[in-house]
């Protein structure tokens, strides 16, 4: 939400994307985040599901404001961790998604693609997600809590 505090941050890949989440973390405490690493811890094969529902628990559960996953495409690592209630996760590959889904969509895990993006412009895209502000929380946006309310009712009717 607009004004809220961001400190800490989960991070969390499969192999495919280690390297990418390992400069992202040491980006992100460089900047004064703390960052809650999920794993994986090596560049052997493993199962992108159990990396993104730690990251997103630790999102649900308020042991970290927002989230960050690293996998090949972003796309595994978002269909996962939108299973977590509360979390709303968007793979964003270029910045503006990643500024769209934060002034729309409130957005709190962050997730991208590895092998589609550069690092540098991963860490562009990951700055954007961090800096830019709910809309919904102004007047002029109001829209987006309504719409966000709605998406809670689908996630709701499922979770019977
Ligand atoms: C791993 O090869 C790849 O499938 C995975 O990283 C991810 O892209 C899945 O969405």
């Amino acid at each position: 939400m607009a004004g809220e505090n961001v400190e800490v941050i989960a991070v969390g890949s499969d192999h495919a994307g280690y390297r990418l989440k390992g400069m992202l973390a040491g980006e992100l405490s460089e900047m004064g985040y703390r960052v809650l690493d999920m794993g994986t811890g090596s560049e052997e094969s493993c199962d992108y599901p159990d990396f993104a529902v730690k990251v997103a628990e630790a999102v649900r559960e308020g042991e970290a404001d927002r989230g960050v996953l690293v996998c090949g495409t972003g796309a595994g690592m978002a269909m996962v961790a939108n299973k977590v209630p509360g979390v709303r996760a968007a793979a964003c590959n270029e910045r503006y998604s990643a500024e769209f889904t934060r002034l729309h969509n409130d957005v709190n895990v962050l997730t991208m693609g590895a092998r589609m993006i550069e690092s540098e412009e991963a860490l562009g895209i990951l700055k954007v997600f961090l800096d830019t502000p709910f809309e919904g929380d102004r007047e002029e946006g109001a829209r987006h809590l309504g719409r966000l309310e709605k998406v809670s009712n689908v996630e709701r009717k499922y979770s019977k």
